[in-house]
């Protein structure tokens, strides 16, 4: 079932580009309010602070860049930027919105990508929850091999939020036994996609593949992980 899903997941985001941003800039199905979305936009900044607070780099790669709201962050601390997503849809948004010469797009289905290079930082964010328990191993080992020694990686991704406010009103709660969510479009087309919320366990995991790293939260919402390839 799994790979039909990865396919599905890749569909979902294809269609859902035009109104990906809606979910970050918290309108129509996912405005909970002003007090949670003051919070929601918060916690964003704190995570844009922790990526800043890396510096200046060289050379970074983002893996499903989505629309760019943080390759703009990337593209102001890195010298060159690649940036990789299955969706050609989602990539243009993010030319038009980022508009940086730093960037070269390229389309890759991530589950059957091979690095070519090695970089300073590998970055992603709300990625890594679309990657299965199963497939996370020989993910993290090609995070690995893009990494170069002493570069870092930089993880962010969806707390198991107990507000219940980080998704759309109209979507399930998350079963706690369930890799799977059924998620809808704005005209109520459904897609299955995998989504995992992946816990402070990841530090043990980034160090089975070659990663010193820590993990933290901002609250409600967001985790992050840090780590430099030793
Ligand atoms: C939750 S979005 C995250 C986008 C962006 N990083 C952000 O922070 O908003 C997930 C992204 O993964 C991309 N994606 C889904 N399946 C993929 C695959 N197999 N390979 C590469 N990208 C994929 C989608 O097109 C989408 O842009």
């Amino acid at each position: 079932m799994t790979d039909q899903v990865l396919q599905d997941q890749i569909a979902y985001y294809r269609a859902r580009a035009g109104e990906y941003d809606e979910w970050f800039y918290r309108v129509g199905r996912y405005d909970w309010g002003a007090e949670r979305n003051a919070q929601w936009f918060a916690e964003v900044e704190t995570v844009y602070q922790a990526l800043r607070s890396v510096g200046k780099i060289g050379s970074a790669l983002e893996l499903a860049v989505g629309t760019g709201n943080f390759t703009k962050e990337l593209a102001a601390i890195a010298e060159h930027v690649t940036a990789l997503d299955a969706s050609e849809e989602v990539m243009a948004i993010n030319r038009d919105k980022v508009k940086s010469a730093n960037i070269t797009y390229k389309q890759a289905d991530l589950f059957n990508w091979q690095p070519d290079a090695q970089y300073d930082l590998v970055f992603m964010s709300f990625w890594l929850s679309h990657v299965p328990p199963e497939k996370l191993d020989t993910f993290l080992e090609t995070v690995r091999r893009a990494t170069k020694v002493g570069g870092k990686v930089f993880m962010v991704d969806s707390l198991r939020d107990q507000t219940r406010t980080s998704t759309a009103s109209n979507h399930a709660d998350y079963d706690p036994e369930s890799v799977y969510h059924t998620r809808k479009l704005n005209d109520g087309q459904e897609y299955t996609i995998v989504k995992v919320f992946y816990d402070e366990a990841l530090v043990a995991k980034l160090a089975e593949h070659g990663f010193a790293a820590t993990y933290h939260t901002s609250g409600d919402y967001f985790w992050w992980a840090v780590g430099v390839k030793e």
